[in-house]
């Protein structure tokens, strides 16, 4: 990539104040004026929330000099199959991106400037194209159509679980996660962790844990309307999972619906080593809000080697009081030097027990969920 480019992309982003709202506007106008048809792609409702994709966008050409960038946008590229968008497609929201940038710097704004633009984005647009090629090679569907066959809501109604069948196998490792759609919800798609029903790798059901979330669209459809007939979009599973490679002891630590990825990760590992020693700890904001229980007891009873600790605050109300005395649990608890660590839930939970780790009880292996967006404890 030309460093010239680069500098040219960088400094004009910077002047346009790319991530303002006025550039923001332009940018979804101009695009929606050029290709009506592209709207039904996004939210109903585009408030600033929403407009995610530019800010993305700008995000990854701003960046596109930095280590790693190439493979992200590999993924990405995959990640946008699921859109069904075409190369002229991408052209057109590079016209729309250029013609943004331009309109916000019109006194630097010149044939320089613009062909660095061009050069820059079309890199990326070839980088995301190139692996969108491969996998239509290999056959990889872009999404799978899934019909919802059970619906189980928890005690309190905050936690939904839904085991839905896709129409052709769909293979993921365990704590992968998938975009997921319903067709009543013109273009939002929020990731949910993937979990085998009764963890047996050689049926085909998928199982989304689902905790409401205040106000949230995905979340509360799923929890009040889903029903069995129901049918949903996944995408292709994302982020790489995890699998312990040796027979070291495993810890994991899991926050609400963080116990989705967690228990197909204890699955997985008691599958591929039941001798290992296993503890897990759930985390739920009170008593009542523990779900899957039934699946936590069987476990327990089965596997004599899993120890599962339970820890909730006594008081509802007094919930940071009893977050602050959990993390000095694993600060000054049994040392976790031998062993792996899983952490999975909300990112403010997630993002405190690594410093916790990290500072005060490093294990042998840290690994937590993605801290992409909300999960709900
Ligand atoms: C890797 C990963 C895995 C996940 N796995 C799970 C899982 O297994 N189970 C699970 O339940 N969740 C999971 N999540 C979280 C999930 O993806 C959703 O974020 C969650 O369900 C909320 O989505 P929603 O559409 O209901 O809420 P959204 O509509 O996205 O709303 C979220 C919050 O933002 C507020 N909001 C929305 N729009 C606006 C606006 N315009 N202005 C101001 N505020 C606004 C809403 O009021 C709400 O409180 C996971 C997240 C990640 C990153
Ligand atoms: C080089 C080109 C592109 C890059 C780097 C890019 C990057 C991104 C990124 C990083 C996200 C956010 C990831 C997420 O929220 O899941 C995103 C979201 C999205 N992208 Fe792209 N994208 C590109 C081209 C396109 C094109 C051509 C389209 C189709 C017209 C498109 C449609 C979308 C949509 C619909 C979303 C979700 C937006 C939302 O939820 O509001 N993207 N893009």
């Amino acid at each position: 990539m030309d460093e010239r480019d680069v500098r040219l992309v960088q400094d004009s982003l910077q002047r346009a104040g790319a991530r303002g709202v006025h550039v923001v506007r332009f940018f979804y106008a101009h695009l929606f004026g050029a290709r009506p048809d592209l709207r039904r792609l996004f939210p109903a409702e585009l408030g600033e929330q929403h407009e995610r994709l530019l800010n993305a966008l700008v995000h990854v050409i701003d960046h596109l000099d930095a280590p790693g960038t190439l493979s992200y946008l590999e993924r990405l590229g995959r990640d946008h199959r699921r859109y069904g968008i075409t190369r002229s497609d991408y052209l057109s929201v590079g016209r729309s991106l250029i013609a943004s940038i331009a309109e916000h710097t019109p006194r630097t704004w010149n044939e320089d400037t613009e062909r660095a633009w061009t050069n820059v984005y079309t890199l990326a647009m070839n980088t995301m194209l190139a692996a969108v090629k491969r996998d239509n090679a290999a056959g990889i569907p872009a999404s799978w159509r899934a019909t919802v066959v059970s619906r189980r809501l928890d005690r309190t109604g905050h936690t939904v679980v839904l085991q839905a069948v896709p129409d052709q196998f769909y293979p993921f490792r365990a704590g992968q996660y998938a975009a997921v759609h319903h067709p009543e919800l013109r273009g939002i798609w929020r990731p949910y962790s993937l979990v085998r029903p009764d963890d047996d790798a050689s049926r085909g059901e998928v199982e989304l844990h689902v905790a409401r979330t205040p106000d949230g669209s995905l979340s509360t459809l799923l929890c009040d309307q889903a029903s069995p007939g129901h049918t949903l979009t996944l995408s292709a599973p994302a982020g790489d999972g995890w699998c312990a490679q040796d027979e070291a002891p495993l810890t994991v630590i899991a926050a609400g619906t963080g116990w989705a990825p967690a228990r197909a990760i204890v699955a997985e590992q008691l599958r591929r080593c039941p001798a290992r020693i296993i503890d897990v700890h759930v985390v739920a904001r009170s008593r009542d809000h523990f779900y899957d229980q039934q699946h936590l007891a069987g476990l327990e009873s089965r596997h004599r080697q899993l120890t599962c600790h339970r820890w909730y605050p006594p008081d509802p109300h007094r919930v940071r009081g009893f977050h602050d005395q959990f993390q000095q649990h694993l600060a000054e608890g049994p040392c976790l030097a031998d062993r792996h660590v899983y952490v999975a839930g909300p990112p403010a939970l997630v993002s405190t027990t690594i410093e916790t780790l990290e500072q005060r009880n490093a294990p042998r292996s840290l690994t937590h969920d993605p801290l992409l967006s909300t999960r709900q404890d």
